[in-house]
């Protein structure tokens, strides 16, 4: 069976751009491959944050991830930073891959513009670290959207490399897309995420008053100015896309052809939208509520997917450590006098 292999930063809420583009394929593929999914909170550090909300941040990706079907008995989540190989693997990546290419990501560049305060160097080998994250469970399929396209080349080119110089260890995984693999923001103009505040949170669904608000203020077609101005869904950068990927094809021939003789007004159009989210995401609301009621069942899920994620990290981690020659002592015996550390690697005084 393949393995498929996604993360996602722990940035608060879900929002539709993330789930469209992403996530609603990790739900369905976890039919056919073996799913390991990561919280990337090593990546979160990268940029500017508040410490006091990472836990929170993470709990709620959590819930969000459960609540829209992801499967912990079958698959894996787990949180980047309980499983150290990662950062591990990512060193020795560092060794095999050049400078140029990583001066050459779109998302560095736009992310030092986005925080010229803050340009660090975890942003600058975030690709690196990315390209562990998928090889060190010898990923070959990677569900992500548009914007993670020349990551996922980079994962490619860094297993080339290592293959290259030290035998091979790593396949050379593929990037799988929705049909919707980069939604725009309610504004209409970049690509929709939180740190732009022009998203819709999965969290909106279960109130539709809110739902409709953010649903009003998305920009439609611009050639319908009046409400007797024809337009075309295909044209609507908001509210066309998301008939397109969420409604039936009823729903959609009555949007097409309202559209484009102008037989219903772009508020119509919008209330139909809300009603199909609204029942698209009824489940999701249902056990979301539940879950938030159970908190045990997050630190759970957490707890049982790093240890299932560590036995597969080790072993890849292992034979990586063979082909690089680093030296290793016959018979490791642990230290009998070892004092027993809690789950931050603490050891009492
Ligand atoms: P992140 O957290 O920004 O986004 C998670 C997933 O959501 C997709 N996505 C979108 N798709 C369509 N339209 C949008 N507006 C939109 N916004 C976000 C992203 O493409 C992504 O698939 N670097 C990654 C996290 C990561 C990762 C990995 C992904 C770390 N290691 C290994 C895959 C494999 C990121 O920041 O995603």
């Amino acid at each position: 069976m393949k393995t498929v292999f996604s993360g996602i930063q722990p940035s608060g809420e879900l929002h539709l751009g993330n789930y469209l583009g992403a996530v609603r394929n990790w739900v369905t593929l976890q039919e056919q491959y073996r799913c390991i999914f990561c919280i990337v909170d090593y990546h979160a550090i990268t940029q500017t944050y508040d410490a006091k909300e990472m836990a929170k941040r993470v709990s709620e990706m959590v819930v969000d991830l459960l609540a829209l079907g992801i499967d912990t008995d079958r698959h894996i989540l787990f949180l980047q930073s309980m499983v150290p190989e990662h950062t591990e693997l990512a060193w020795v990546f560092n060794n095999v891959i050049g400078m140029g290419v990583l001066e050459r990501m779109t998302q560095f560049k736009d992310k030092s513009e986005h925080q010229p305060e803050n340009i660090n160097v975890g942003l600058f080998t975030y690709p690196v670290l990315q390209a562990a994250d998928i090889l060190l469970y010898k990923a070959e399929a990677v569900p992500v959207g548009q914007d993670q396209l020349q990551h996922i080349e980079l994962a490619r080119d860094v297993a080339r490399a290592f293959n290259h110089r030290f035998g091979k260890v790593f396949p050379e995984c593929e990037a799988l897309m929705t049909n919707l693999p980069k939604l725009l923001g309610i504004d209409g103009k970049a690509k929709m995420s939180k740190s732009l505040g022009n998203q819709i949170p999965l969290t909106v669904f279960g109130n539709d008053k809110a739902l409709r608000k953010l649903l009003a203020r998305c920009v439609t077609d611009e050639k319908r100015v009046q409400r007797e101005d024809p337009g075309n869904p295909d044209d609507c950068p908001t509210i066309g896309t998301m008939h397109k990927a969420i409604s039936s094809p009823e729903d959609l021939a009555w949007v097409y052809q309202g559209c484009t003789t102008a037989g219903i007004g772009c508020v119509d159009c919008k209330g139909k939208l809300a009603d199909n989210l609204n029942a698209h995401f009824a489940g999701y609301v249902e056990r979301r509520a539940a879950l938030l009621a159970d908190p045990g069942k997050v630190e759970e899920a957490l707890a049982k997917g790093a240890v299932k994620a560590r036995v597969l990290a080790q072993r890849t981690l292992g034979e990586v450590h063979k082909k690089l020659g680093l030296w290793r002592p016959k018979a490791v015996k642990p230290a009998a006098t070892e004092p027993a550390a809690n789950e931050h690697g603490e050891v009492a005084p």
